[in-house]
């Protein structure tokens, strides 16, 4: 099973990377063929612009994965800029593929905001989702590290989900 783990976030503090460092971790534990697609490396450019190499070359490897992984900060209780460029330019090929969010926000009460992504990867391509999020706010976090021993259990139980059901999805 290949899952592609994409980190959206450009912010050079990103807790949402964090998340996605910690699920790859996980799952690469457990034998599964993961990679992390850090958003900051490459250049995202609106859909009307001249689509860059790098934009390319996430759209093959998102073609590739047989499921998908989007980490995301929340940006006025929605997706942040730089996943909606992701997701209008690069997720050409993902029709009915499985998929998991990890989500980083500032407060506890932005929890719906997945909601948004929810509904564009549902709609628009009929993907199948991971009915549990990773949810982890600024209070979860210090010095660019996990504090909450809750957050890190419900880590590895996503990973562990995202296993069990995204391998039943494939047979
Ligand atoms: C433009 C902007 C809008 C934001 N809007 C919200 C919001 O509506 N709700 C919230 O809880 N946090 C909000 N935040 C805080 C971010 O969600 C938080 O910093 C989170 O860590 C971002 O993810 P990242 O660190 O992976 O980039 C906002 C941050 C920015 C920069």
């Amino acid at each position: 099973m290949k899952t592609l783990i994409i980190s959206s976030s450009l912010s050079p503090d990103s807790r949402s990377f964090i998340l996605c460092s910690e699920v790859n971790s996980e799952l690469l534990e457990r034998g599964v063929e993961s990679k992390i697609i850090d958003a900051r490396k490459i250049k995202l450019t609106a859909y009307h612009y001249k689509e860059s190499l790098k934009m390319k070359d996430l759209s093959k490897e998102i073609s590739k994965a047989d499921n998908l992984i989007i980490g995301m900060g929340v940006h006025c209780y929605s997706i942040n800029d730089s996943l909606k460029i992701i997701l209008d330019n690069c997720f050409n090929d993902v029709t009915g593929k499985f998929f998991g969010i990890l989500c980083a926000a500032g407060s506890e009460k932005s929890y719906l905001s997945t909601m948004h992504l929810t509904q564009i990867c549902m709609n628009e391509w009929r993907m199948i989702q991971l009915p549990r999020i990773i949810y982890g706010t600024s209070k979860d976090f210090k010095n660019n590290k996990i504090i909450s021993k809750d957050l890190n259990e419900r880590i590895i139980q996503f990973s562990e989900e995202f296993i069990t059901i995204g391998k039943k999805l494939m047979n």
